[in-house]
């Protein structure tokens, strides 16, 4: 034999779809997808999200039967965010207990509770009239310790209208162990916190302030992450597994799988990842135009963010993969 011709062939496992899926080291279960939804207050007929084709804003009708149609494809949970018709400085909606977002998770408990794990988004952003994710201080800037008052009672109002799990994604200092300790206080030691522990300040969020009718000018520098760095993930991991985070979660996914990786070979709690808006809208529209093959490119981008270490997977997708997988 000439010695040109390699003894070592990577390829025979390779070879064939049987072997392929013998040896594949990363598999994606509808279990662990979770399904983000919006629902908004006072309208009569869902209305199309334009930079997310395909994502509606639901009406409380729909968002049910949405639910139920999760539920029906295996997947493992859905993210609630509530779109309100009014929006103030300090997001008085977000703590009205007959508030969109508390009615929306009412329904989608009693719906489909028993089959899958209700969450919701813990954030001033969607009820502020400013857009930030929280109360403004005199001189304008976000006032951590006065949002983490109002946080405080958002927590306590999702779990009296029964969420299992709520998803703090505001990155204020102290968040986890001011809501922990405000469930507790009410008695609602079983309401899980499925902690945004690494958020980033990311131009991927750009069409969910469409999604939520998001007034903010200017960013969230001050409070969310810079993209440049990756030590904060991890100090952001010690504070909020400290603070009594049950989950913690990376957000975006596609662009920050590095900081996945890092998260997930450090943390003792299950690890999620967010496919946010951006990566969303990016992939359709290149699919939209005939550029990517659309199928393809949403497994793949969840397989990779599976084999960075995401257990669980917040995507748009999620009712579509659940289908795919099966
Ligand atoms: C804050 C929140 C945001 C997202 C989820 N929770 C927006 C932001 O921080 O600017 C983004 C989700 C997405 O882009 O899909 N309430």
């Amino acid at each position: 034999m000439s010695a040109e011709f390699p003894s070592v062939r990577p390829r025979r496992l390779r070879s064939t779809p049987a072997m392929r899926r013998l040896v594949a080291e990363t598999r994606l279960h509808p279990a662990e997808l979770v399904l983000p939804a919006f629902v908004r207050e006072g309208i009569t007929e869902p209305r199309p999200i334009t930079s997310m084709p395909g994502v509606v804003q639901h009406t409380r009708d729909t968002l049910r039967r949405a639910a139920v149609e999760a539920a029906e494809a295996g997947v493992g949970g859905l993210m609630l965010f509530g779109v309100p018709e009014v929006q103030d400085a300090v997001g008085s909606e977000g703590t009205n207990p007959e508030g969109i977002l508390q009615r929306a998770i009412r329904d989608v408990v009693s719906e489909v509770g028993d089959q899958l794990v209700v969450m919701s988004d813990l954030c001033l952003d969607e009820y502020t009239d400013h857009g930030h994710c929280g109360v403004l201080a005199e001189d304008g800037s976000v006032d951590n310790d006065a949002t983490l008052e109002r946080y405080a009672e958002m927590a306590v109002v999702q779990a009296d209208a029964g969420v299992h799990l709520v998803g703090p994604s505001g990155m204020m200092d102290g968040q986890v162990a001011v809501i922990r300790r405000a469930l507790d206080a009410a008695g609602h030691r079983d309401t899980g916190i499925l902690a945004y522990t690494a958020k980033y300040a990311s131009a991927f969020f750009g069409p969910f302030r469409e999604a939520v009718g998001s007034s903010l000018k200017g960013d969230r520098k001050t409070y969310q992450q810079d993209p440049a760095n990756a030590r904060e993930a991890l100090r952001e991991l010690e504070q909020d597994l400290a603070e009594g985070a049950d989950l913690v979660m990376v957000k975006p996914a596609m662009a920050y799988l590095d900081i996945l990786r890092q998260v997930a070979d450090a943390s003792p709690v299950p690890v999620s990842a967010y496919q946010v808006s951006g990566e969303y809208a990016m992939v359709e529209a290149a699919a939209a135009n005939g550029w990517i093959d659309r199928e393809r490119t949403i497994m793949e981008t969840l397989t990779s963010i599976r084999r960075a270490g995401a257990e669980q997977i917040l995507t748009y997708w999620a009712v579509e993969a659940a289908g795919l997988l099966r």
